[in-house]
């Protein structure tokens, strides 16, 4: 929990505007994103050491007080960053890699109830308002854009826009870092689905 904690304050407190080191840490640690993704960790680490009560009050309390909702089961890799406060939704089933970025206002869950919840590759920026919808697969450093409606699996680095989205590019190799990452992912959605 600890490293991942570490690996969330480090790249939030890297993309906080403000200059100096303590109100670059005040912002921080005062940002309803940050707040919400401690309290994933918090309530994870609660879930494995069988204390399901006290993680659920304090994930409802961290849904009410930031509007964001990533339940304990979820898993998200280090350095998950979410800017601004609130209308996030994420399944409990759905995956996020390494230093993904969410803005406001996204859902990653499912198309019907107890339907496949998408699989988010590594550094995935999701703009605000985008919903990805299904059992899908979100290539390591795609970027899908503000609104979007992201109903099918994208290839790693593609950004993808519009509703339902469509890709508009790929990004350049050098650009990318690790799109080995989708295949690992494409192995875990197939146990997963059957
Ligand atoms: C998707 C995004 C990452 C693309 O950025 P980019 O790589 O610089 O791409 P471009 O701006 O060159 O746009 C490429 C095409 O997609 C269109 N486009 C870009 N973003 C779009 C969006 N959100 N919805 C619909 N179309 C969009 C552009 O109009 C352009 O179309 P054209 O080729 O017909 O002119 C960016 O536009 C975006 O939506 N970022 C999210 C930012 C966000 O959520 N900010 C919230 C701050 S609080």
């Amino acid at each position: 929990m600890w490293d991942n904690l570490r690996a969330d304050f480090r790249r939030a407190h890297a993309h906080t505007s403000y200059r100096g080191a303590v109100r670059k840490t005040l912002h921080t640690l005062t940002s309803p994103g940050f707040q919400a993704v401690w309290s994933y960790r918090l309530t994870r680490w609660l879930m494995a050491r069988h204390v399901p009560i006290v993680g659920a009050i304090i994930q409802r309390l961290t849904e009410v007080w930031t509007g964001i909702s990533i339940p304990p089961e979820t898993t998200v890799g280090q350095g998950l960053l979410i800017h601004h406060f609130g209308g996030i939704i994420i399944n409990s089933a759905a995956v996020l890699g390494a230093e993904c970025t969410l803005h406001h206002g996204i859902t990653i869950g499912n198309r019907v109830s107890g339907g496949p919840s998408p699989i988010l590759g590594d550094r995935v920026m999701v703009g605000a308002g985008a919903k990805v919808l299904g059992g899908i697969i979100i290539g390591s450093d795609a970027e899908i854009g503000a609104n979007a409606i992201v109903l099918k699996s994208l290839p790693p680095g593609a950004v993808a826009v519009g509703m339902p989205a469509r890709v508009v590019r790929i990004k350049a190799a050098s650009q990318m870092v690790g799109p080995a990452l989708v295949a690992a992912a494409d192995a875990v959605a197939g146990e997963r689905d059957g």
